[in-house]
């Protein structure tokens, strides 16, 4: 099949309403998803090799995490030419492959662009960094002089995500301490200047090498901080997210300006014949912010965050879903749901903990709480269900699927999060959920790495992990692997689900319940006492056993047809 005649498949699977409006996207970690060279590292020869698991799961389309050559400061979001492929996880002619393949199997392909900063090692650094004060390479970049009489203090006060300042100091060429640039994450990830016309030029230039590559679009990695405020004021006491419900005006997260940005890029997108998308990894301070983001002329869809860190609650979980349907209406959006991605605690672990006692967003949030594992696995399966269920779009985090927990207990020593180093080892970061996946067999790899002589996995699986592999779940009637292969499959079927809109229905306390027209109910019961199931109703799928009255119990959720 050619990739024009595959294309045209793709696009006439979604003729009545785009595709993305009800996507179910799969992130795909590469360097934990599949090893296909027995390095230990995840990559595209994994991937092509597991695609048809990712056909037969049921997803739309994958996202995949950085691939390009990095120095892998930041796991890939250091990239150093978006233009190519990072050795370790294959060639430019594998890629191209694997894009191929995937669109034969029915798959679209989103990268991830990371236009807020660079690594260091991106030849436009290492010219910014050759060139004087002033000059056009430094442009490209946030320089600036020092404050202090001898410059020697920080521009301003901004903090880096992952801990300690903001701003790094360079020697200059002539041996001087000099001037200091901007990196709102690792030092080696220096911020571009989006006033730099090279710089939105060369992002252009990146967008149509992988579109004309086959690619169906892009998530956009920290879309909400590419424009800095004028002259670069101190944060003083700002914070983010805001404590308040009061618009606030942040130095450099969610300024009004970047919406030009993505206005460009979308008139880039709608030139091909087969419009390309776009998602948006936007913390922003609410539903309508993100909302912004997603007007006609700019990006097609954005994370609902608001959701991923909802507590297991009714009422929080409800106000999220309808305070997120009311602004993307507005805008004409589909709304995109999320549990977990490659920064976030995985749900299982989340709601294995007491539900009230703080946000649990970062591993270290977790600490010192009491957990239920059982209780956590029955929730992330509710959870599924529900979110699945919502009207919209959905992303699944690999591993999600298998019901994996967070790995709680990895070494210290084989800890790589830049978090963990920069937090000055207060906070563990994200390691725990980007541990290889498990696809088969006894004990690790558990067919991660190809059999013969392997390195092992770049961060070590869990003993328990033998009983969540793939091969151990395949044909479980009640695995958490086949309940998403049920669920997507009803989804693909059933008329009522994806793109459009829900009723709410009365339910008990504790109990959410909507209908999705033509015919079809969800039922989620967060309280501790068993709920009804709909009258009349049959049964499609539950995320447990009912009990022996035919009710829901605690933790679990059903969809009925009605
Ligand atoms: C995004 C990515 C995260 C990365 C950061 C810096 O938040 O998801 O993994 O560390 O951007 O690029």
């Amino acid at each position: 099949m050619t990739d024009a005649s595959m294309q045209a498949e793709l696009s006439t699977r979604g003729a009545e309403s785009p595709w993305w409006r009800s996507a179910v996207v799969y992130q795909v970690y590469i360097r934990s998803f599949a090893d296909g060279d027995g390095d230990g590292v995840g990559d595209i020869a994994g991937l092509r090799s597991r695609l048809p698991y990712l056909a037969a799961l049921g997803v739309d389309a994958v996202w995949i995490n950085p691939w390009y050559p990095s120095p892998m400061k930041d796991a890939g979001y250091d990239v150093s030419d978006f233009r190519a492929i990072e050795p370790v996880f294959g060639t430019l002619a594998d890629a191209e492959a694997m894009i191929a393949e995937a669109h034969g199997l029915g798959i679209r392909v989103l990268l991830d662009l990371v236009p807020n900063h660079v690594s260091d090692q991106h030849r436009w650094f290492q010219q910014a960094l050759a060139a004087a004060p002033g000059s056009s390479a430094r442009a490209r970049f946030i320089f600036r002089d020092g404050r202090g009489p001898t410059g020697d203090e920080p521009p301003n006060d901004w903090v880096s995500r992952f801990g300690g300042a903001a701003w790094t100091r360079v020697t200059e060429t002539d041996g001087r301490r000099g001037q200091w640039y901007l990196h709102l994450f690792t030092p080696e990830q220096p911020d571009l200047d989006w006033n730099d016309q090279t710089v939105q030029a060369d992002f252009e230039e990146t967008m149509h090498f992988w579109f004309e590559r086959g690619v169906d679009g892009f998530r956009i990695d920290v879309a909400h901080g590419l424009v800095k405020a004028e002259g670069l004021p101190d944060l003083g006491s700002t914070v983010w997210p805001p404590d308040t419900s009061e618009p606030v005006d942040h130095p450099h997260w969610d300024r009004d300006a970047v919406h030009e940005i993505y206005r460009k890029w979308r008139s880039l997108a709608d030139t091909y014949d087969d419009p390309r998308v776009f998602v948006a990894e936007a913390w922003v301070q609410n539903a309508e912010r993100l909302a912004m983001y997603l007007r006609s002329d700019e990006l097609h869809t954005a994370f609902n965050f608001d959701f991923l860190l909802a507590p297991w609650q009714a009422d929080e979980m409800r106000a999220s879903i309808v305070t997120s349907l009311s602004a993307h209406d507005l805008v004409g959006a589909p709304p995109t749901w999320v549990l977990s991605n490659h920064d976030t605690v995985r749900e299982v672990s989340r709601y294995a903990r007491p539900q009230d006692a703080r946000p649990l967003h970062a591993f270290n949030d977790l600490l010192d709480l009491p957990v239920d594992f059982e209780v956590g696995l029955m929730r992330a399966r509710a959870a599924a269900l529900l979110m699945l269920a919502l009207p919209g779009g959905a992303y699944i985090y690999q591993g999600a699927e298998l019901g994996l927990p967070e790995v709680e207990d990895l070494p210290e020593e084989v800890l790589q999060d830049p978090t963990w180093e920069q937090s000055g080892r207060t906070e563990r970061g994200r390691d725990g959920c980007r541990v290889p996946i498990p696809w088969s067999g006894d004990e690790p790899p558990y067919g991660f790495s190809p059999g013969g002589p392997s390195a092992a996995p770049w961060l070590p699986q869990p003993r328990s992990w033998a009983e969540l592999t793939v091969e151990s779940q395949t044909g479980e009637a009640a695995s958490t692997l086949e309940l998403y292969r049920s669920a997507l499959s009803i989804r693909r079927e059933l008329p009522a689900l994806g793109d459009g809109s829900l009723r709410w229905l009365d339910a008990p306390d504790g109990v959410m319940a909507f209908a999705r027209d033509p015919g079809f109910v969800c039922v989620v019961n967060f309280s501790g006492d068993p709920a009804p199931a709909p009258d009349g109703a049959e049964k499609l799928l539950t995320s447990g056993p009912l009990t022996g009255l035919g009710e829901l119990p605690a933790d679990t959720a059903g969809w009925f047809a009605c």
